[in-house]
């Protein structure tokens, strides 16, 4: 049996994200009713919240196709020029992770978001030329974690940018108690809020513990997620109350143990945890510092009284 489809189709599917969702209602309406692209759009924001999501729901709001790829996949100049060329008018392109396509490929990209145009070389050596081609026009979508990692030019050339935000519990509750009808699973109200508190504010982590729950609400119980299903299933996977999980502990134990609770900067600190900087950077600490378990400093991070209240330690 093929999984159901837990992604929305359509914007009226969408649950949370009311800016980006009505800003993004408007500005396909005003470029179908021209006749027009969608001009090129940036996400950003931490991983899980929908940037993907939301670039099938344009492509298929605007009826057009969707190509998806990555910044890493991109590696040189040829790679993005042979993508450009297989494009048809209105397509869609996604590059997730934009920020991290290099130099000399960014570059490329800026005539063809532009002007719908690219150069390429012909030939070699003394007898190599250059050649001007139009392109159709595209839209191109670009995610990332944060904004600030892309260079100036390429962030100017899109003009629709929205940050996406963390879900609220009662978002999250209304994206879990929507999945369970796709997958038919049974489960209360009580139940899905249980689930939402501990995604830590992310669809994919909502839906990600609604399988699992599932799961063991199958094995263990009578199939039904309760509240009481839920707790255990989730003690069990070791998301605690506060939707931490153990690399989010981790994060807030080190520091506590080996840095007096800090303020540690973040190099140091990610070689303590043996993780990379920037992913801890990106996906970790926002959670930490929406939630007042960590605080950013001019001399570095903070751990903050909750951290110690909530891991049972005293400063
Ligand atoms: N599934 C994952 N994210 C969703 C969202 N934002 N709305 C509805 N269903 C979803």
């Amino acid at each position: 049996r093929i999984e159901p489809k837990l992604r929305p189709q359509r914007l009226d599917e969408y649950i949370g994200q009311e800016k980006a969702k009505q800003s993004l209602k408007i500005y396909i309406a005003a470029a179908k009713e021209r006749h027009e692209t969608l001009d090129h759009v940036l996400f950003y924001g931490p991983p899980g919240l929908g940037k993907t999501t939301l670039a099938g729901i344009i492509a298929n709001e605007m009826g057009t196709k969707l190509r998806v790829t990555s910044g890493p996949a991109i590696e040189k100049p040829g790679d993005i020029a042979s993508i450009l060329k297989c494009l048809s008018e209105g397509d869609i392109l996604f590059i997730d992770e934009i920020h991290r396509l290099n130099r000399q490929v960014e570059e490329y990209l800026y005539s063809a978001m532009e002007d719908f145009t690219m150069d390429i070389m012909i030939g070699k050596g003394a007898g190599a030329r250059s050649i001007h081609l139009p392109l159709p026009h595209f839209t191109l979508i670009g995610a990332t974690t944060r904004a600030g990692l892309l260079s100036a030019p390429l962030r100017d050339r899109f003009g629709v940018v929205h940050h996406l935000e963390y879900y609220t519990p009662s978002e999250l509750q209304t994206i879990v108690l929507r999945s369970a009808e796709v997958l038919g699973v049974k489960i209360d109200e009580n139940g899905a809020a249980e689930i939402a508190r501990r995604s830590r504010g992310t669809p994919r982590l909502a839906n990600r513990l609604l399988k699992r729950t599932r799961d063991i609400a199958q094995i263990r119980y009578d199939g039904e997620i309760t509240e009481q299903v839920a707790r255990a299933a989730l003690d069990f996977l070791e998301v605690d109350r506060s939707g931490l999980d153990n690399l989010d502990r981790m994060i807030l134990t080190t520091m506590i143990d080996k840095f007096g609770g800090g303020p540690v900067g973040l190099d140091t600190l990610a070689a303590a945890i043996g993780e990379d900087s920037g992913t801890i950077e990106d996906v970790y600490e926002p959670y930490l510092i929406k939630n007042g378990f960590l605080i950013r400093t001019p001399k570095g991070r903070e751990v903050t009284d909750l951290a110690f209240s909530h891991l049972g330690l005293r400063r």
